[in-house]
């Protein structure tokens, strides 16, 4: 078998078979085909997509490429995952609803994406968390608790890094059968029985559009689907930041709020926390969608949420009165911006708003980067809610006030200010269900 053959049939529109690209799969994980013909083909997958049963040999290959986690011990394994975006610390809200609710979640998190915050930083910012447990205290504490979210290994999905890098720097991210194939590849080497993502759209999403995000939707749950794993995704909006909190530790401290009870005006964090929970339980113990929200908005509710996280933080070796007494990291340095105008502020850049918390050295520019963990934003302005001039909009948290300047300024130019109000933006667009149960 030849690349370039490979290459030609894909250029051409044709389908490729299981050997295919079983070739293409192997031959990139062990380095022996060159990344010139490695970018042509994601260059022609762009143009030309792949079929289903192309997307889910695609993946199950990339899934292969490494070492998988066999969850086979553990009782109704649950996992979730975001496309990524801003202020979005669900993670850490959902996960203890669903352990709660005794759901196994076995959960390997990623670290933050260009202006897109990562769960496994957050984590980071809690003093004595580790992030890092071999397999045995893996499986151990999720048989003990219910729960463990560690990062993921270099060896999970492998071919998926390899092919990540070249499309980041050949412009091929942007193509529906390669994200979903490196999302799923990863969840299915994860090995949870079911998956609930969270696909977002808007301007702090890969996806620019509900239409977008729905196709994303719909591919990855035929993927999981196709290899025997129950899934849902939400269409959710990220048309403004989803939560007031935009940092690691800030979030954190922000996560810790909404299981204590609040629920911050203007902002979906935590209905689309309590949503995603709602739909691990019901994938999880074969339960209409309607009982598994109650649920999950009863755990919420009650403290068993709460409980659960502090009881999961501090398992993972966290120090969990550094959250209760308030002692996360915090920056030297603050500064409130005040709204230059008024008006009702219709719309927000979301991509900026998490470009402005990186420039506070929230995230990372270089790959080997360490993030500020105390840097970010924390928002007081309301989503499509009215600000008077003069009125504080946030407060920028720093370790060099010479950052402040260039992050106030791409902060204000994200937002929209109107002369009259406008609707939110409707949070969860769609849902879509793939287990191929009867009560579906
Ligand atoms: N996240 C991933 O893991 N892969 C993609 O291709 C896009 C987002």
């Amino acid at each position: 078998m030849r690349m370039v053959d490979l290459i030609g049939k894909k250029k051409r529109g044709e389908a490729l078979g299981e050997e295919e690209i079983a070739f293409f799969v192997d031959g990139c994980t062990r380095g022996e085909i060159p990344d010139y013909q490695t970018a042509a083909f994601l260059m022609a997958v762009c143009f030309r997509g792949m079929s289903r049963e192309e997307r889910a040999i695609l993946t199950e290959k990339m899934a292969l490429s490494g070492e998988t986690v066999d969850l086979s011990s553990l009782p109704r394994t649950a996992d979730k995952h975001s496309t990524g975006g801003v202020g979005d610390l669900t993670t850490l809200v959902t996960a203890p609803i669903a352990a709660a609710a005794g759901l196994s979640v076995a959960k390997m998190s990623g670290r933050g994406l260009g202006h897109t915050g990562g769960t496994v930083d957050k984590l980071e910012s809690i003093p004595g968390y580790r992030t890092s447990l071999s397999e045995a205290e893996f499986l151990g504490q999720v048989k003990k608790i219910g729960l463990a979210v560690v990062g993921q290994t270099a060896d999970l999905a492998p071919a998926d890094k390899k092919l990540y890098a070249l499309r980041d720097v050949t412009d091929t991210v942007d193509s529906i059968p390669l994200i979903a194939s490196s999302i799923m590849s990863k969840k299915l080497a994860a090995g949870a029985g079911s998956v609930v993502l969270d696909v977002k759209y808007g301007s702090g999403a890969f996806m620019k559009t509900p239409e977008d995000a729905l196709d994303l939707a719909r591919a990855m749950v035929e993927i999981g689907v196709a290899h025997g794993r129950k899934m849902a995704a939400l269409v959710t909006s990220m048309e403004f930041p989803l939560a007031p909190w935009i940092g690691n530790a800030i979030e954190v401290r922000g996560a810790a709020r909404i299981l204590r009870g609040e629920d911050p005006k203007g902002y979906g964090i935590r209905t689309v926390a309590v949503r995603l929970a709602g739909e691990m339980l019901s994938l999880a113990l074969s339960i209409p969608a309607q009982e598994g929200l109650a649920r999950a908005e009863a755990i919420l509710s009650d403290g068993r949420a709460y409980r659960k996280f502090r009881e999961w933080i501090g398992a993972q070796g966290g120090d969990v009165s550094a959250i209760e007494e308030d002692r996360l990291p915090r920056a030297p340095y603050t500064r409130t911006v005040l709204s230059p105008a008024e008006g009702w502020i219709t719309r927000a850049d979301t991509g900026k708003i998490g470009t402005s918390a990186c420039l506070l050295g929230a995230g990372r520019v270089k790959k080997e980067d360490s993030p500020d963990l105390a840097a970010g934003l924390e928002l007081s302005f309301v989503p499509c809610g009215r600000a008077e001039k003069g009125q504080p909009l946030c407060v920028m948290h720093a370790s060099d006030p010479a950052k402040f300047d260039g992050a106030e300024e791409l902060f204000l130019e994200a937002l929209t200010f109107s002369d009259a109000p406008a609707d939110p933006p409707a949070l969860i667009r769609e849902t879509v269900r793939g287990a191929e149960d009867p009560i579906f």
